[in-house]
């Protein structure tokens, strides 16, 4: 299959169709084999990755680092601005076409929806979104559907509960487009009412198939469940405290929870948890937080590097 993201931003999920999401998970398993037989290739040598992260980040930015020298390539570290112009006051476009004036791709987070999207309008080169505020998340996404894909071969007929902040998580808002590719799914959204998906996404998601139910319940939505992705409610999008505090402990996934679930059934998490999954859960197999999405992330994000940066891979 032609590669069709050579040269080209990844800002959004919905720039996906099957194809081209089959293509990033076959590349991801092609690297996984890599890293496990060799540790590294040297496919990008001599490229150049910037990663130029405006908010706080753990997994994102090391994995994307981490992928970049397995396949041989250089980067340029900007984690926290405070060290770059940025903090001197340099608008974005400015800081971004520094940085494409010394590298081969730029992997942006940023506190802005739609900053990606400015990024790439002043960038000669690929921008890739690694979360712009409450938008989107689509690298995230891609590794949920890698880690959904290698435990149940498709996501097709699949039951997706979502639960936390579907409002402001833009794992979420990622996440769910990239469902909406596959074959009778069903996502179950369980939030606080004040914290419900946006209006406008359930909408375009239902046009595009995905069967959507809510529940303020968590216990409403479990017996069906074969993918739980829980999120944390995003402290930092919130002006008033004392409403975050009310909201940020609704749902706690503990033992009971997974007893509760289908034998099959896994739980998911972008992570960090802030409470939200009792470190008891960890010690099941179905905990795929740890054991799965994490070295997941750096799979999907060679690929995702070797596909923008490489014509053949
Ligand atoms: C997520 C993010 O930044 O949106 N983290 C991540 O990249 N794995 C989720 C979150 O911060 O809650």
């Amino acid at each position: 299959m032609k590669n069709t993201l050579f040269q080209q931003d990844i800002l959004t999920a919905d720039q996906f169709d099957r194809s081209l999401l089959d293509m990033v998970l076959n590349t991801a398993r092609k690297m996984r084999t890599v890293v496990l037989k060799k540790g590294c290739t040297d496919i990008l040598k001599g490229k150049i990755v910037t990663a130029l992260f405006y908010e706080p980040s753990s997994r994102t930015f090391s994995s994307f680092i981490t992928a970049a020298q397995r396949l041989g390539a250089g980067f340029i570290p900007l984690q926290g601005v405070t060290y770059s112009s940025v903090s001197k006051g340099e608008t974005l476009p400015d800081t971004i076409r520094t940085f494409a004036s010394y590298s081969d791709a730029i992997v942006l987070r940023h506190s802005e929806v739609g900053a990606a999207r400015i990024a790439a309008d002043f960038s000669p080169k690929p921008v890739i979104n690694a979360g712009d505020g409450v938008g989107e998340h689509p690298t995230q996404a891609l590794l949920d559907m890698f880690t959904i894909v290698d435990t149940f071969g498709s996501a097709d007929n699949l039951t997706v509960t979502m639960v936390g902040d579907l409002l402001n998580g833009r794992t979420i808002h990622s996440l769910s487009r990239l469902l909406a590719l596959y074959k009778n799914v069903q996502v179950d959204l369980v939030s606080p009412s004040l914290l419900k998906l946006p209006e406008g996404l359930k909408n375009t998601l239902q046009k595009r198939g995905l069967v959507i139910h809510e529940y303020e319940k968590l216990d409403d939505a479990l017996k069906s469940t074969d993918v739980l992705y829980v999120t944390r409610v995003q402290k930092e999008r919130f002006t008033d405290l004392d409403m975050y505090e009310q909201l940020k402990h609704k749902y706690i996934i503990t033992s009971d929870t997974l007893h509760n679930m289908k034998k099959s059934a896994v739980v998911l998490h972008p992570f960090p948890r802030v409470g939200e999954i009792e470190f008891e859960v960890d010690l099941d197999p179905r905990a795929l937080y740890i054991n799965g999405q994490m070295v997941n992330g750096m799979y999907v994000r060679m690929a995702i590097l070797a596909l923008v940066l490489k014509k053949t891979v």
